[in-house]
């Protein structure tokens, strides 16, 4: 079994969508900086590029790269499917499951934490409410991602607006699941945005629109990784 690289402190995951900020060369450009932005700090940032552009950016930076989906499928005829074997010979280490702008159902999530466990890839299972979060938290995935999907790219963060959702999904999961790690995502804009996220209890988010479409992605990495590190005295 090939040794899993330890996805040690809070986790910082940007997903690249099908931005055309992060696609193709500047799909590249963007994973140097955040590759450059876990190397200054130390933080353990995990980047999700798109299908075609796994392998190009994976050559290209040394820091954990998701996919942002792969299918359940085995090795065979399947035609229009992501194969789990094929997203880590791609040089990735994990993949996204069930986010909610590629939603799949319960047993087919189950079938693809088995498929990622089977490829030696991390699965981050993404959930929309605390029970889904608990449901998806017996199938033993590697990480669970709190998302509302009403929050996603409103730059409004489930930090601040939905405090209780988070601190009620890390309590179901941990009912139920006491070794995957719990992020959350939607909205988070700010690196008070993340302070707060960890504050309730998770040990992470998901970012995508306040940082793809970002003047500066660099910056706005740099200073989330800044207070994942060091928590301001508040
Ligand atoms: O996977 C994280 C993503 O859904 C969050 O989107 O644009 O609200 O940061 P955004």
């Amino acid at each position: 079994m090939d040794l899993i690289r330890q996805l040690r402190g809070p986790l910082l995951v940007v997903n690249f969508k099908a931005y055309i900020e992060a696609t193709g060369k500047q799909a590249i450009e963007l994973a140097k900086s955040a590759e450059k932005t876990a190397n200054d700090s130390g933080v353990t940032i995990i980047i999700a590029p798109q299908f075609t552009d796994l392998k190009s950016v994976s050559e290209s930076v040394d820091i954990p790269v998701f996919s942002q989906h792969l299918d359940s499928i085995k090795p065979g005829a399947y035609t229009g499917h992501v194969l789990a074997e094929a997203v880590k010979s791609a040089g990735a280490e994990g993949s996204l499951v069930n986010h909610s702008e590629r939603r799949i159902g319960i047993a087919e999530i189950s079938n693809c934490i088995q498929r990622c466990a089977d490829s030696d890839l991390y699965s981050l299972v993404c959930a929309d409410t605390a029970k889904a979060g608990m449901e998806i938290a017996k199938l033993k995935p590697d990480m669970i991602a709190i998302e509302p999907p009403d929050l996603i790219g409103t730059g409004i963060s489930v930090s601040k607006a939905r405090p209780d959702l988070i601190t009620s999904s890390v309590r179901e999961i941990r009912t139920v699941n006491t070794h995957a790690r719990v992020l959350c995502g939607a909205g988070i804009t700010t690196p008070d945005d993340v302070e707060k996220a960890l504050q309730l209890g998770t040990e992470g988010v998901l970012v995508a629109s306040s940082v793809v479409k970002s003047r500066d992605p660099r910056t706005a990495l740099s200073d989330m990784a800044d207070v994942m590190i060091k928590p301001s005295k508040c």
